[in-house]
């Protein structure tokens, strides 16, 4: 090969890296592309897809008060309970009955020993089985829930493989005011993919 046929040959061979060095340019900014719409992703609420339940059950017979955990006995040992309940006025006035208007708190809760629930026999019931408190009026309620076809039940389907918990009427009814509020729908799945369409659209 003579000088000047490779002289050439290099021109040639930094031109096309020239070129495609352009062209790489080019393409990590875009330059000749349609000019990229910037999707919006409105992410959805997670209260929308949480699996938690609407409220909490009271376990275990105390209340919060100033930070401290308070036995319901711990103050209701201290003075003797009405017979005939007044408008609570220091303490429970959160508590507002819309059960059924027959209804007093010792339709629930014993009146002799507040750490306990009650049957409209008098038989205790501990707080952690209120489900058995329920049951007395809504027999047929409870068996649709017995059943899982009322209520959510956790854990396992399959006996073989573990055990089935149903969780209790109160993880869903406020034993106070029962009745299940109306809940917001929830929105839609975000659409601005299919809005804008085109270029912005999946499959770019
Ligand atoms: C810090 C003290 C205190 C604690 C703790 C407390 N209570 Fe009370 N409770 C009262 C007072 C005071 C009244 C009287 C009504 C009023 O003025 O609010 C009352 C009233 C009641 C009543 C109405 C009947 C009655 O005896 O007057 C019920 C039912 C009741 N409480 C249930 C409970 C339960 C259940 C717990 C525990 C989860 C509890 N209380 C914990 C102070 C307390
Ligand atoms: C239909 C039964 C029922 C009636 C009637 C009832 N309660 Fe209750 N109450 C319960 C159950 C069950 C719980 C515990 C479960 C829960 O709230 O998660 C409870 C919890 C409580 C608590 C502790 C939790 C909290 O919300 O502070 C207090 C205090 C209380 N009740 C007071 C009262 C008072 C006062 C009345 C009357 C005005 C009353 N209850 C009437 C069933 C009842
Ligand atoms: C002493 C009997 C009794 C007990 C105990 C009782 N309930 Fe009820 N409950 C009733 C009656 C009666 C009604 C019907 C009121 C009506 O239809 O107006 C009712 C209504 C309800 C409703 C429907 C409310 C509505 O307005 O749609 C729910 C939910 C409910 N109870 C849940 C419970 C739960 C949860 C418990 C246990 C913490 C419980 N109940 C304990 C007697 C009882
Ligand atoms: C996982 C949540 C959940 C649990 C647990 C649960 N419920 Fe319900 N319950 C609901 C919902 C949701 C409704 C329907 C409300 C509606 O259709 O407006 C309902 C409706 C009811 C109603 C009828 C109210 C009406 O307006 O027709 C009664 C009574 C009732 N439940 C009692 C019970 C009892 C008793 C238990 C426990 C043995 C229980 N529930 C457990 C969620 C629950």
């Amino acid at each position: 090969m003579d000088r000047e046929s490779k002289d050439k040959r290099v021109f040639h061979e930094w031109w096309i890296s020239c070129v495609l060095l352009l062209l790489a340019v080019s393409f990590v900014f875009d330059i000749w592309g349609d000019k990229k719409v910037i999707r919006e992703h409105h992410p959805v609420d997670p209260k929308y897809y949480s699996t938690d339940t609407v409220r909490h059950a009271f376990e275990k017979p105390q209340i919060d008060q100033a930070g401290y955990e308070f036995d319901c006995n711990s103050c209701h040992e201290l003075f003797e309970a009405p017979l005939e309940i007044p408008p609570l006025i220091a303490e429970h006035e959160d508590i507002v009955l819309r059960h059924e208007p027959a209804m007093t708190c010792y339709t629930c809760h014993s009146r002799t020993n507040r750490d306990k629930l009650n049957d409209i026999y008098g038989t205790e019931i501990p707080f952690d089985e209120s489900v058995n408190l329920c049951r007395r009026c809504h027999g047929p309620r409870y068996r649709d829930w017995k059943f899982g076809i009322h209520g959510r039940v956790i854990g396992y389907w399959d006996p073989a493989k573990g055990a089935g918990k149903n969780l209790a009427c109160v993880y869903c009814h406020d034993p106070h005011a029962p009745k299940f509020p109306l809940m917001e729908p929830s929105p839609p799945p975000s659409r601005d993919d299919f809005i804008t369409g085109g270029k912005a659209a999946n499959h770019e």
